[in-house]
């Protein structure tokens, strides 16, 4: 198992190139399941959790051609409509295939994904949403097993709560059903109209995604297409708090900065200085007086719960008390422990952690609980006194691609250990 070791200290400077979003290449990739014509990806990150998926799309019938970060994918038919658990229990977002499978061809088995660290992740909310466009779905072996031989049937599917993948999953199956389907109470997170811009040029007709509700009209059949996957918010907004954090000076490369308006805000206000040169670049120049700013985190275009376990890393350096506040998910402060171990002075009560600083953090050996956890990990690590070894960090792979490389390029002290 890999580990990272860092010694802190460095200030970060230079420029950080910013990658493809994992979050809508994922569904992305689901979407090439609809047609038997190619699509073509492009900005697809080299990370875990894509080469999950990109292997059970081929498990499922799809031809995959991979030339760095463009990937061809081609599903003349579907082999096997099925997500297995062994696939699944690495990755839920495997659900993801339940739409398009369904609206393909008619059914699916796709394993529930059992929790994470970071909550129950349940996806009760995606099935409800099928059995409305009329697929019967029964659970059995801890499998769900969808079926609608006659094709789908647009309807209105009103979701209990914000859901980010099962709206894409629901948009994805009502493509090709018949009539029109309404989806309220939508997500309107940036990948979700990522994936609906996917979804037309394939052919789709779809209204209103980036509002809470989004209008579908179905088509007989979709197409092949080119489309090139938007920038990742989340990883942009980790390293724009690392170039916080360590008081560099950071421009942060090829990104969307209105992705990231709630966080730029909330690092403003803590005194951050972020200033936007351009469409594609925010910069950070760290160094002032940090503040303590509370947190709560929402629903895009809210302040994004992939940012939370970060944002308190830079938390711990800030003067005064920080209320930070998950809304999202039940489980979601494992890195506080970890934190604390290096000397952050946090306390869990609830949904809500309250982060007292300044407090010097000093290196530790730590563990990486999962994705997002472990960026906030290396956070600490860099602004840290001495040497901290992070294990398990294949957790970090999963979303991150070589994230070391890019650190040490702008002079952090990180190397991987294998
Ligand atoms: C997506 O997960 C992201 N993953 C997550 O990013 C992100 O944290 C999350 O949205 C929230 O923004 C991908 O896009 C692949 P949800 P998703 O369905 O869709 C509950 C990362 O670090 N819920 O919006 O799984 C659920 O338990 C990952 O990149 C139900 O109750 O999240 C959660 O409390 C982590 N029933 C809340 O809704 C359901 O059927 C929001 O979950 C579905 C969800």
């Amino acid at each position: 198992m890999d580990k990272f070791v860092i010694t802190g200290g460095a200030a970060l400077r230079g420029e950080i190139p910013t990658n493809g979003s994992k979050n809508a290449a994922l569904p992305a990739l689901a979407a090439a399941l609809l047609t038997a014509e190619p699509v073509t990806l492009k900005r697809i990150p080299r990370v875990r959790d894509i080469r999950t998926m990109q292997r059970l799309l081929v498990d499922i019938g799809s031809q995959a051609e991979v030339e760095g970060e463009t990937v061809c994918l081609h599903t003349p038919q579907i082999v096997c409509p099925e997500a297995p658990y062994e696939l699944v229990k690495t990755m839920r977002a495997s659900s993801l295939v339940l739409g398009p499978l369904v609206a393909r061809c008619g059914r699916a088995r796709v394993s529930l994904p059992g929790g994470c660290a970071i909550g129950g992740r349940p996806i009760n909310l995606h099935i409800l949403g099928l059995e409305q466009l009329g697929a019967r779905i029964h659970q059995s072996h801890g499998y769900i097993e969808a079926e609608a031989r006659d094709g789908l049937r647009g309807a209105v599917v009103h979701f209990d709560r914000i859901t980010v993948t099962g709206t894409e999953d629901l948009m994805m199956a009502a493509v090709l059903a018949k009539g029109e389907t309404i989806l309220r109470n939508a997500a309107r997170e940036p990948e979700v109209v990522d994936v609906a811009d996917l979804l037309t040029k394939m052919g789709a007709q779809i209204e209103g995604a980036g509002t809470s509700t989004i209008r579908i009209q179905g088509v007989e059949k979709m197409g092949g297409a080119e489309h090139t996957i938007i920038p990742d918010r989340i990883e942009a907004g980790t390293f724009l708090i690392a170039g916080a954090i360590t008081g560099g000076d950071l421009a942060i490369t090829g990104c969307n900065a209105g992705h990231l308006d709630a966080l730029v805000s909330k690092l403003q206000q803590a005194g951050v200085d972020v200033t936007q040169p351009d469409g594609g670049t925010l910069r950070v120049l760290g160094g002032g007086k940090l503040r303590s700013v509370d947190v709560t985190t929402e629903e895009y275009p809210g302040f994004a719960t992939d940012l939370q376990a970060q944002y308190m890393a830079l938390m711990t350096q800030a003067e005064g008390i920080a209320m930070i506040t998950e809304t999202i998910f039940e489980n979601r402060f494992m890195h506080a422990q970890e934190l604390a171990r290096m000397g952050a002075n946090i306390r869990i009560d609830g949904k809500q952690a309250i982060v007292a600083g300044p407090h010097e953090l000093t290196g530790a050996g730590v563990i990486a609980s999962d994705l997002r956890a472990s960026a906030s990990l290396v956070l600490a690590a860099l602004v840290a006194r001495g040497e901290t070894v992070i294990d398990r960090v294949y957790h970090i792979d999963r979303g991150y691609e070589r994230i070391e490389a890019k650190l040490a390029r702008v002079g952090a002290k990180i190397r991987r250990v294998e």
